[in-house]
């Protein structure tokens, strides 16, 4: 009965207060909170560091060629059949990911030395390392993984961060959670617990300082993208296969979810309920993460968006329900027929200008103008009047031209937070890192 009433008037409340695609006011000005509760190698290698033998962590790539034949080992077909010593180029077939003496046989009975005339001498090559959670803490293993991850989560984000974030004019941050935060204090091995307390102290700082918290799940089980920063063990990307997996994770927004409140209802929270005294500053929820087509379908993104947005609702009729856009080959507006049937859902684009071959050779100028004119052209094709709002949920004053000055970082920077600075619902720097280190932002 407290909880109906409470509901009944947090809704009136609400409904007169907010239109369809209500933008904030003022938009999010937000830094992502990148390499927190969710391991990427890349922003703190030092947490490697401890790992006894990691040559060999989940997700290493490894080719073997044969020294007396100078030929590759490879997995004919692609796998399924036999193991053959006969390429003469390694690629995608040629490359091995889990351990290797799992996948070749060893009958070799020894006593030949292990000279170059040897044919079970091979050279082997590492072509490509995974560093994200999965890797972290299978690396470090059920007995230390435990205590390492918890000193990262005390010590990578605190206090003095939201501190800074306030004073630097910032008004949100963006963080990156996994799938087993819901699962915590006992993930599912090799993942460990803890990053729920991370989150919480997150949230009480947010609350003390002012600042608004979008929840981005960045890691759905299975992974939506094969890549380190979604919990990915080997490359494998096996998200939304199944309506189980879609299921499971909306278990977890709905976990993520019922820790938000508008900041109209929290005296009557307060009021109204012993316990946990839920968080106003659950602003948005970012229900995946870097979706990447065609492994994802849009039919299949479709049916999770769906099931997510009535997740965040059952708890809250106002959090911004963000649905990001595929990555890889999809359309920028496909989502939009989907975010327009539902309230305050906000549509995420990664701007990132210098992970493709089109920005080689480009120079400071060049790239510059490519923000003003290519990146305005892309977010007015994203901007509609009655539409969804728009997210710009990472961008990075980085350049692929390697010999940038501070100032051409810093125009480039700036050109960025001038036209970002136009998405409805705001932007969000990749990462606080990064952040403070560019400097973009003395000025
Ligand atoms: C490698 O050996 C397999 C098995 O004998 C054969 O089917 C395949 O055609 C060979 N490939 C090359 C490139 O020689
Ligand atoms: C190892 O990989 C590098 C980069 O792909 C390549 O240039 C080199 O030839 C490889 N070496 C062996 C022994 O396969
Ligand atoms: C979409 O989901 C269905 C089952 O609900 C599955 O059969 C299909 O393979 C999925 N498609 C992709 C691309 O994962
Ligand atoms: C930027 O936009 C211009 C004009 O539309 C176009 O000619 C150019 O190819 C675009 N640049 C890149 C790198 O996509
Ligand atoms: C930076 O490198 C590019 C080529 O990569 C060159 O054209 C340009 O002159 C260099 N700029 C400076 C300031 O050294």
């Amino acid at each position: 009965m407290k909880l109906f009433l409470f509901s009944i008037i947090c809704f009136s409340i609400l409904s007169f207060s907010n239109g369809k695609s209500a933008r904030p006011i003022p938009p999010v000005r937000a830094v992502n909170l990148g390499g927190w509760l969710v391991t990427e190698g890349w922003i703190k290698p030092s947490l490697f560091d401890g790992i006894p033998n990691k040559d060999f962590l989940d997700g290493t790539s490894v080719q073997l060629k044969s020294v007396t034949v100078g030929k590759y080992l490879s997995a004919e077909n692609g796998g399924g059949t036999i193991i053959v010593a006969n390429r003469t180029t390694a690629s995608d077939w040629e490359t091995f990911t889990v351990k290797t003496e799992e996948l070749v046989s060893a009958d070799y009975e020894g006593d030949g030395g292990w000279g170059n005339d040897n044919p079970s001498v091979f050279l082997l090559n590492i072509t490509g390392r995974m560093q994200g959670e999965y890797q972290v803490t299978n690396g470090y293993g059920p007995r230390l993984a435990p205590k390492v991850m918890k000193e990262h989560w005390n010590t990578f984000i605190v206090e003095k961060d939201f501190i800074f974030i306030k004073k630097v004019g910032l008004n949100a941050v963006r963080i990156p959670v996994g799938w087993w935060i819901a699962h915590d204090p006992s993930p599912p091995k090799p993942f460990v617990g803890g990053s729920l307390q991370a989150l919480d102290n997150a949230f009480s700082w947010a609350e003390k300082y002012g600042i608004k918290i979008i929840v981005d799940l960045h890691c759905a089980p299975g992974s939506q993208n094969g890549w380190e920063h979604s919990g990915s063990r080997d490359s494998s990307q096996e998200w939304g296969q199944t309506d189980d997996n879609i299921q499971q994770t909306v278990q977890v927004i709905d976990f993520l979810a019922a820790r938000s409140i508008h900041p109209a209802c929290l005296v009557l929270t307060v009021l109204l309920s012993s316990g946990y005294a839920k968080s106003p500053s659950l602003f948005a929820v970012a229900l995946i993460n870097e979706p990447l087509a065609p492994g994802v379908s849009v039919q299949n993104l479709t049916k999770y968006y769906k099931a997510g947005y009535d997740a965040v609702r059952k708890h809250s009729p106002t959090a911004y329900v963000v649905l990001a856009n595929r990555l890889g080959p999809s359309e920028p507006r496909e989502l939009f027929r989907l975010a327009n049937g539902m309230t305050r859902s906000v549509i995420d684009v990664h701007f990132y200008s210098l992970f493709s071959d089109i920005y080689k050779g480009l120079t400071v100028q060049q790239n510059i103008e490519y923000i003003y004119n290519n990146r305005t052209a892309h977010l007015r094709e994203l901007t509609t009047s009655n539409g969804p709002l728009i997210l710009v949920g990472e961008w990075v004053a980085e350049l692929l031209l390697k010999n940038a000055t501070k100032q051409d970082i810093q125009r480039y920077g700036k050109a960025q937070l001038q036209v970002y600075g136009h998405a409805t619902f705001g932007w969000a720097y990749w990462c606080l890192e990064m952040w403070t280190s560019i400097g973009v932002w003395s000025g």
